[in-house]
């Protein structure tokens, strides 16, 4: 017997960075101010991410690219691996994404590649716990609950 199943992932989203709280408001900025210290003089587009830690501490990431293409790493992973070094015991609370063009907030929300999904997928099952996401755009700021979502039927769901 087939039985055809559909998979749903539930999003918020918030017209502008006033209907975010204070604490969230501080992680947008932290992950402007980190895609301004990007590396990418090959795409040109400068991703910040910022996570917010347990323990109460930010730990930032920003894109940093390679002649060699694929040694480069995104913002995201970049930001994690680094939280991983600083504080390994110490599981992630809120990740806010942006991307700059020139020196502006990009229109609409960046959403994560298939890598960094892997990555989120991984550290919530090594803490246990998920993290939420902050997509931040001018346009338009999208939060998911769980990083997870983003990455239904991951490696070993069944
Ligand atoms: N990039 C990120 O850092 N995060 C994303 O979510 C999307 C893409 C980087 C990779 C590369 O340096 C540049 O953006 C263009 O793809």
């Amino acid at each position: 017997m087939v039985i055809e199943k559909i998979i749903s992932i539930p999003y918020k989203e918030f017209e502008n960075k006033s209907e975010l709280d204070e604490q969230e408001r501080i992680l947008a900025e932290t992950a402007i101010n980190a895609a301004h210290k990007a590396y990418s003089p090959y795409s040109k587009f400068c991703v910040g991410a910022a996570v917010l830690l347990e323990n109460g501490e930010i730990v930032i990431g920003s894109n940093q690219e390679n002649a060699a293409y694929p040694s480069g790493l995104c913002a995201e992973r970049v930001a994690l691996f680094y939280a991983g070094t600083k504080y390994g015991n110490i599981a992630p609370k809120t990740m806010a994404i942006v991307a700059l063009v020139g020196d502006e907030l990009i229109d609409q929300p960046v959403t994560p590649c298939g890598a960094c999904r892997q990555v989120f997928a991984e550290v919530e099952k090594r803490y246990s716990k998920p993290f939420s996401l902050l997509l931040i755009g001018k346009e338009k700021i999208v939060k998911l609950d769980k990083s997870g979502y983003l990455l239904p039927l991951a490696f070993n769901s069944f």
